[in-house]
């Protein structure tokens, strides 16, 4: 049986949404004033700008500096970076307290399978240890609705 130290005490609430539509729709329900927000896989900025109203601060990044180059030219106003979402010393070295991240990677070296998605969520949920991370997600989505934590005692 694992002992206390063992078992990793997860504070991060994993949101797996499916499509663009669900991704975006998070947004009132999980955002708030004062929430710091990186977004990884931002692509042009379209729901980095769609976050920026509802938090104290949002960080759009995109492993494309093409992709940089263009939301910083749409949303000016706004604060865009270069990441590969992998990297998260790099994402740790903005020095941001970051509290909710959203994911949506794909294409070049974008997560291939659930188990890397589920490796990306677990590294920033370790490392950054946010209150939730929202993923579009298909896979990990149908995943978690058949996943049933087994509760000892529960009738
Ligand atoms: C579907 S687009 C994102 C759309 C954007 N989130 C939106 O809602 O408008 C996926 C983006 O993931 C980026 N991407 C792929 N691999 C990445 C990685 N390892 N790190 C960061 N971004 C990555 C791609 O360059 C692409 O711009």
């Amino acid at each position: 049986m694992a002992s206390k130290n063992q078992l990793f005490e997860a504070k991060t609430e994993f949101i797996g949404t499916r499509g663009v539509r669900e991704y975006r729709e998070t947004i009132p329900v999980w955002v708030n004033a004062g929430d710091v927000v990186l977004e990884i896989g931002c692509e042009w900025g379209t729901t980095t700008a769609l976050i920026a109203p509802h938090c104290k601060k949002v960080i759009g990044t995109d492993i494309s500096p093409k992709c940089i180059e263009r939301a910083r030219e749409m949303h000016p106003d706004l604060h865009f970076e270069v990441l590969d979402g992998f990297d998260v010393k790099a994402a740790l070295d903005f020095g941001e307290p970051f509290n909710k991240i959203y994911i949506d990677i794909s294409g070049l070296s974008g997560y291939r399978s659930l188990l890397d998605t589920i490796s990306l969520l677990m590294m920033y949920a370790t490392v950054l240890q946010p209150e939730a991370i929202i993923v579009k997600s298909g896979a990990l989505k149908r995943f978690a609705a058949h996943c049933t934590p087994w509760r000892s005692g529960a009738s």
